[in-house]
């Protein structure tokens, strides 16, 4: 399957931009300094949050790591549920929401049976989901061109 290479240096903290990946959706999110800073506050809320069920098809070595990432402030992630495929949405914005935990500090949302999912694509316990987001093949060619595959 062939690479994609990506230019990132337009991507600002706090947004997401999305390529196509052998069919699939991948996100590439710029999270800003207070994003990353609640990921290890969050790990008591997770299902697996240092990403130890299938790594080998989950999350590749090098982002075996809090932020699951290469530079703790890219996350490069398939947006596709791993329960049964729909593609979550973004719900970046914190604070209560309807139908969401009261301590919510955003991430991603599944739409088709509720499977919640923070900003390393973490998902939350006792959700649909059996896996965090799968982290794709990646490395960066320099400081802001990445190649995904
Ligand atoms: Fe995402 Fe079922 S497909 S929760």
């Amino acid at each position: 399957g062939a690479a994609v290479e990506v230019d990132i240096s337009q991507l600002k903290p706090g947004e997401k931009m999305t390529v196509e990946w052998r069919g699939k959706p991948v996100w590439i999110l710029r999270r800003t300094p207070e994003q990353l800073a609640e990921l290890p506050k969050l790990d008591s809320q997770l299902a697996d949050p240092q990403s130890k069920r299938n790594p080998a098809e989950f999350t590749p070595p090098y982002a075996q790591n809090e932020h699951r990432s290469i530079k703790p402030e890219i996350l490069v992630a398939v947006g596709i549920c791993p329960h049964l495929g729909c593609s979550p949405s973004d719900k970046f914005t914190p604070g209560p929401q309807p139908s969401l935990p009261n301590d919510w500090e955003g991430g991603f949302l599944c739409p088709c049976h509720g499977s919640t999912f923070d900003m390393a694509g973490r998902v939350y316990k006792n959700k649909p989901s059996p896996d965090n987001l799968p982290v794709p093949p990646h490395m960066y060619l320099s400081d802001t061109r990445l190649l995904i595959g």
